[in-house]
């Protein structure tokens, strides 16, 4: 190994395209064996061992289930840049991390579509009540076919209110509008020209008002102190009864203790989750429950968009060793 040659630390095993590019590019890359969640701690450890040898990585690429914060960075002396392998980026203390002069990169990419498809499974998966017929069959308890059996709702004239309408949220739009021909209310900071003249779609002010009108709420938003428990009891009341509630974006904007007790409650009708408030543990009584949809956060597991997130997570780290600004960069 030559003296400049730069030392990337994978933190767990991730679709084989970023290792390529990086080695492609000659640095170092050495990728945990981990699977499953990785501690903290074991980052430090490799982090602290590597730097003791003289030999501290340069580049750290990431999940999004590492918590990365400044006693990482205090390990990691030499680390120039931390490449999360996501598009949120909530487990990272950017600011921490920029303080110490360390950049930080998202891999925002051409998938939003699979996380957009996802979301419409879910709701579709709802609406049909699909998973719940499955498991009827599975049990052997279809007996011949009935009018009244699994009888669910169209999606055609329904009103869905996205919570964020950021690239995602934009997305979910465009397939539910020209594919299933609903009406769109939106809420966020800034206004969405795209899908108000392609679609139709009306922004609305208050998140009340989008909760009044929806039979669906999807939420797009990232975790921030502000969107923390943003469902909440207050919210889930405020619902329509017929209502469903999806979300793809991060557990805990979801208050689950209140949602496990509004679905018990017939508060709102149902609900679809990829993502839990204390995952990968689920909030109690939510298993036990007809009436929602979970998913182990794959809202992009297509192996399109996972080894996009690869590709683009790889990008980061290269454009930050040779001076340019990456794609993803997150500033505190
Ligand atoms: C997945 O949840 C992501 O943030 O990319």
């Amino acid at each position: 190994m030559n003296q400049t040659q730069k030392r990337i630390y994978i933190t767990h095993k991730i679709p084989k395209l970023a290792i390529n590019i990086l080695k492609e590019k000659g640095y170092d890359v050495v990728v945990s064996k981990d699977t499953g969640i990785v501690s903290q701690k074991k980052i430090i450890d490799v982090l602290k061992k590597e730097e003791k040898k003289g030999k501290g990585f340069h580049g750290l690429l990431t999940l999004l289930t590492d918590k990365i914060d400044k006693k990482v960075i205090d390990a990691g002396k030499s680390l120039e840049v931390v490449s999360n392998y996501a598009i949120g980026y909530d487990n990272i203390d950017v600011k921490a991390l920029n303080e110490k002069g360390v950049i930080v990169t998202n891999a925002p990419g051409n998938y939003t579509d699979t996380i957009a498809e996802h979301t419409v499974a879910m709701i579709l998966a709802l609406a049909t009540r699909i998973v719940e017929a499955d498991r009827y069959v599975r049990k052997g308890s279809y007996k011949g076919w009935d009018p009244m059996l699994f009888t669910g709702n169209d999606l055609k004239g329904k009103t869905i209110g996205l919570v964020g309408a950021g690239r995602i949220g934009e997305k979910v739009t465009y397939h539910l509008v020209k594919g299933f021909d609903v009406k769109i209310v939106y809420f966020d900071t800034r206004s969405n020209e795209h899908i108000e003249k392609d679609c139709g779609a009306k922004r609305v002010n208050t998140v009340d008002e989008l909760i009044a009108q929806a039979d669906i709420v999807s939420l797009h938003v990232p975790l921030l102190p502000s969107t923390k428990h943003m469902v909440n009891t207050g919210f889930l009341k405020k619902m329509k009864k017929t209502a469903y509630l999806i979300n793809t974006s991060r557990g805990p904007v979801v208050d689950e203790k209140a949602l496990v007790s509004a679905l018990k409650k017939g508060t709102i009708a149902g609900a679809a989750l990829d993502v839990f408030e204390f995952e990968p543990k689920l909030s109690s009584g939510l298993t036990k429950l007809n009436n929602v949809v979970l998913t182990p956060h794959i809202a992009s597991a297509s192996e399109h968009a996972r080894n996009e997130m690869s590709r683009i997570s790889a990008q980061n780290i290269i454009d930050v060793f040779e001076g340019r600004k990456p794609i993803g960069q997150i500033v505190a």
